[in-house]
C-alpha cells in the first residue's frame, strides 16, 4: 500500500481502519465500540475493549515464543554494566514486583510515582504499575524537589518507587534527600516508598515509610495482570505548559497500545526480534514510548542506555551501542547529534564501529536543523527522519512513514501527516492557509488513538489550552506551514514553552522563579538559540529601585533558584539588568521581538510599542553581553 492510500483509509474510515490495527494485540476481550465520546464529550477509542497492557507487553509475548529473545539490553557506561534480560526473565521481574506493589495495597486505579535513572528497575516498575490496573507517572530524574513535589501532589500517589542515586557523567547525584524533601514539601504523603539501593550510594531509610526494593521483592509473590478498559489511564506524564503548573498528560490503555504498536512498524519500520533504540530517558515521553512500550508490544528488542552521547567516555558512545547489540534504527534528539557533531566532526569515532546493522536514524524534540540533518545524513548515508510529536499525542503526528512507504526527504521538514492525524494550518480566525503560509499547526478532530483525553484532574485546563482556539481542531501549540507537496515544516512554539536540550520547559514558570527574588520588579525569561542545545533561558530583570544587588550577583542568585526549583536541566545561567521592558501600550511584553533581536533576525517594531527606545537599550545590552548574534 501507498503512503497515500494509507493515509487517506485512516482519514476516511478512520473506525475500520483502526479496528484492524486493534485486532493484531491480545486483548482479553477485543472491543467492539471503536470511536465513542466519553463524559467530557472527547473522542475515544475502544472504550469497551478490555486488556492489560503489560500482560500485552510480556505475557503474550512469551506465549507467542518470544521466552528467550532479549527484551531489554541494558548498557550503561557509567556504572561499566551490561546486562541482557530476556523476556521471560523481564515478565517474571515485573510480575514480583506487581507483587510488592500489591503487598503495599496498590490496587486498579491507584497512582505510583517513579522517580528513578535509567536503569532496568525503571522499566519493571512501569509495566508493575500497570499490570495492577495502577497508573505511574515518571517524573524525569534531573527534577529538583520543589518539581517533585508539585506532581506528588497533582497525582497524589500512594506509593513512590525512587532510587538511591542517580550518575551525571561521573557524578552520584543522590535521589534520596531530593525525594525526602519533596515528601515534605508536599501536602500528600505516600504510603510508601520502594527505594532501589544501587551500589553507588545507598540512602538512609526512613522506616516503617521506606522499603527497600530488595526486601519489597523478598516478600513477595508474583501478580497476574489485572483487566482493565480501553479507556482507563495507564499512565500520567507530566510537561511544561505556559505556566508553572505542569500538565498531567493522560494516557489510556488501549489507544495507546495500538498506537504504539501500529507506529513501531508503520513509522520505524521495525519488525518482531530486530532491535531499536531510542536514546532518551524513561522520564520523557519517547521513553515511555519508543524505549518501553511501543518495543515490548511489537516483540522487539530495546535498548536502556544510562549515559550521554558525548562524555561516556566520547563521541563514539551512539555508535559503539548500535554495533554492539545490531540496532537497526537509531532514534534521539537532534541536540545530542549536535553535541557528537561538535567533538567529532570529522566522524573518526563513527568509522571505528561495524555500523552495518543501522537502516535509519531518527530525530525528534525539536526542530532538526538543516545543517545538523546534513551533517547526520553524510556521516551515515543512512535516510534521516525529521518526525514532529509531543508529549500530548504519545507518537508522530508527522513524519516518514518508512513502514509504508519512504518518501523522498527534504531538510527542514517532518514530511507527511501519519495516518489517522489530519493536519491544518490555520491563521488567528480558524481559516486554513494555503501551501507555504504560515500559522497555527491545528489537527482536525478526532486526534487517533494514543493521544490524550484530557490532563490529569483538570479537564476544563485541557478543554481551554488545546480545544477551544479553532472550535474541532487540536491546537498544537506549534507554528509551521505546508509547502506545495504537502511536506510540514513545524517552525516553532507559538507560546512561552521552550526546548533546551531536547527538554521542553516553561519560560512562565521560570518568570515566576524570577520574579520571586527580592531584588526583582519585573521581568521576562525567553529562549534564545543556542548552537547545541538549541535554545537556552535568558532573563530579562527590572531591579527593584534603590536595590544594591549588581547583575553579576544577581545572575548567580537566579542560577541557584533555577536549579533548586525546577532542577539543572533548566540551564538557566544568564540574566541581564535592563531599565525597561519592551512592552505595548496596553503592557504586554514584547518576547517575540526580545527573541528576534537576540538571535539576530529582521524584526519590525510594532506601531503598539509604548517606547521606541527600550529597543535600542535592549539591543545594545545583549550587545554588550555578547548575547545578540550576528545579524
Ligand atoms: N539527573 C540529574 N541531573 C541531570 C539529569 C538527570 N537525569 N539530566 C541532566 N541533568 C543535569 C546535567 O548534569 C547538567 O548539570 P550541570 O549544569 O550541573 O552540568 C544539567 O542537568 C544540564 O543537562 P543537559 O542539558 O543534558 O546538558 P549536558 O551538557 O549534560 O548534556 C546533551 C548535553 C546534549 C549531551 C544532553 O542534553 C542530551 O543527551 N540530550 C538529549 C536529550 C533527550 O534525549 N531528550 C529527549 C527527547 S528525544
Ligand atoms: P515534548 O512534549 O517534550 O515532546 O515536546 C513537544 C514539542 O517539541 C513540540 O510541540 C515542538 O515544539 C517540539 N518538537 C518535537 N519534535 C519536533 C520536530 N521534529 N520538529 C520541530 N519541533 C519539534
Amino acid at each position: 500500500m501507498s503512503y497515500q492510500e494509507e493515509y487517506l483509509a485512516s482519514i476516511e474510515r478512520p473506525e475500520s481502519f483502526w479496528r484492524s490495527q486493534a485486532e493484531k494485540l491480545s486483548w482479553f476481550k477485543v472491543p467492539e465500540v471503536i470511536l465513542s465520546k466519553d463524559e467530557n464529550g472527547v473522542d475515544r477509542w475502544f472504550a469497551d475493549g478490555e486488556l492489560n497492557t503489560s500482560y500485552m507487553a510480556l505475557d503474550a509475548q512469551v506465549e507467542a515464543g518470544l521466552a528467550n529473545q532479549v527484551a531489554i539490553y541494558y548498557d550503561s557506561p557509567v556504572t561499566d554494566t551490561k546486562e541482557s534480560i530476556t523476556y521471560q526473565q523481564l515478565l517474571e521481574r515485573v510480575s514480583l514486583f506487581a507483587g510488592a506493589l500489591a503487598a503495599q495495597g496498590v490496587e486498579k486505579g491507584d497512582r505510583v510515582l517513579i522517580y528513578m535513572p535509567m536503569i532496568p528497575q525503571a522499566v519493571v516498575a512501569m509495566l508493575a504499575v500497570a499490570r495492577l490496573g495502577a497508573i505511574h507517572s515518571v517524573v524525569f530524574g534531573g527534577f529538583a524537589a520543589k518539581e517533585l513535589a508539585v506532581r506528588i501532589d497533582d497525582a497524589a500517589p500512594k506509593v513512590i518507587v525512587s532510587a538511591s542515586c542517580g550518575i551525571e557523567i561521573d557524578r552520584i547525584i543522590d535521589y534520596k534527600p531530593l525525594l525526602d524533601e519533596a515528601i515534605t514539601l508536599a501536602e500528600h504523603k505516600p504510603r510508601c516508598c520502594i527505594i532501589h539501593q544501587r551500589e553507588q550510594s545507598i540512602a538512609a531509610l526512613t522506616t516503617p515509610r521506606d522499603v527497600s526494593w530488595t526486601q519489597a521483592i523478598g516478600e513477595a509473590t508474583p501478580h497476574s495482570a489485572v483487566s482493565v478498559k480501553g479507556s482507563d489511564p495507564l499512565y500520567i506524564l507530566y510537561t511544561s505548559g505556559t505556566t508553572g503548573k505542569p500538565k498531567g498528560v493522560v494516557r489510556d490503555n488501549g489507544g495507546h497500545a495500538v498506537a504504539m504498536h501500529y507506529s513501531m512498524k508503520a513509522v520505524y519500520d521495525m519488525n518482531p526480534g530486530e532491535v531499536f533504540w531510542a536514546a532518551s530517558d524513561v522520564g520523557w515521553v519517547v521513553g515511555h514510548s519508543y524505549i518501553v512500550y511501543a518495543p515490548l508490544l511489537s516483540g522487539l528488542s530495546t535498548v536502556l542506555y544510562e549515559g550521554k552521547p558525548v562524555r561516556t567516555p566520547d563521541a563514539g558512545a551512539f555508535w559503539r551501542v548500535v554495533a554492539e547489540y545490531g540496532v537497526k534504527s537509531l532514534f534521539s534528539a537532534p541536540t545530542a547529534f549536535r553535541a557528537i557533531k561538535k567533538e567529532d566532526a570529522e566522524g573518526v569515532r563513527y568509522r571505528e564501529y561495524d555500523m552495518s546493522s543501522l537502516k535509519s536514524v531518527f530525530v525528534a524534540g525539536e526542530r532538526l536543523d538543516p545543517p545538523t540533518y546534513h551533517w547526520i545524513k553524510d556521516l551515515t548515508g543512512l535516510p534521516v527522519i525529521d518526525h514532529w510529536w509531543q508529549t500530548e499525542t504519545g507518537w508522530a503526528i508527522c513524519s516518514n512513514l518508512t513502514g509504508i512507504e519512504t518518501l523522498p526527504t527534504k531538510a527542514g521538514s517532518a514530511t507527511m501527516p501519519s495516518p489517522g492525524f489530519d493536519v491544518r494550518i490555520l491563521d488567528d480566525s480558524g481559516k486554513e492557509l494555503a501551501p507555504n503560509e504560515q500559522g497555527s499547526v491545528a489537527i482536525k478532530l478526532p486526534l487517533p488513538p494514543g493521544c490524550f483525553p484530557t490532563i490529569w484532574g483538570d479537564f476544563e485546563r485541557y478543554n481551554e489550552a488545546y480545544l477551544t482556539a479553532y472550535e474541532g481542531y487540536y491546537c498544537s501549540g506549534d507554528g509551521g506551514y505546508k509547502d506545495e507537496d504537502g511536506y510540514v515544516f513545524i517552525m516553532g512554539r507559538t507560546d512561552d514553552v521552550i526546548n533546551v536540550a531536547g527538554h521542553r520547559l516553561s519560560t512562565g514558570e521560570m518568570e515566576e522563579i524570577v520574579a520571586d527574588h527580592p531584588s526583582v520588579a519585573e521581568c521576562a525569561v525567553i529562549g534564545i538559540r543556542c548552537d547545541i542545545k538549541g535554545q537556552l533561558p535568558i532573563g530579562f530583570v527590572l531591579m527593584k529601585d534603590g536595590d544594591a544587588l549588581d547583575e553579576i550577583a544577581l545572575e548567580a542568585e537566579l542560577a541557584v533558584m533555577m536549579r533548586e526549583r525546577i532542577g539543572a536541566l533548566a540551564c538557566f545561567k544568564t540574566a541581564l539588568l535592563v531599565k525597561r521592558l519592551p512592552k505595548t501600550r496596553s503592557g504586554k511584553i514584547l518576547r517575540k521581538l526580545m527573541r528576534q533581536i537576540a538571535d539576530g533576525e529582521e524584526y519590525s517594531i510594532p506601531s503598539t510599542i509604548d517606547d521606541p527606545a527600550s529597543i535600542d537599550e535592549l539591543a545594545a545590552a545583549m550587545r554588550d553581553r555578547g548575547i545578540r548574534k550576528a545579524v
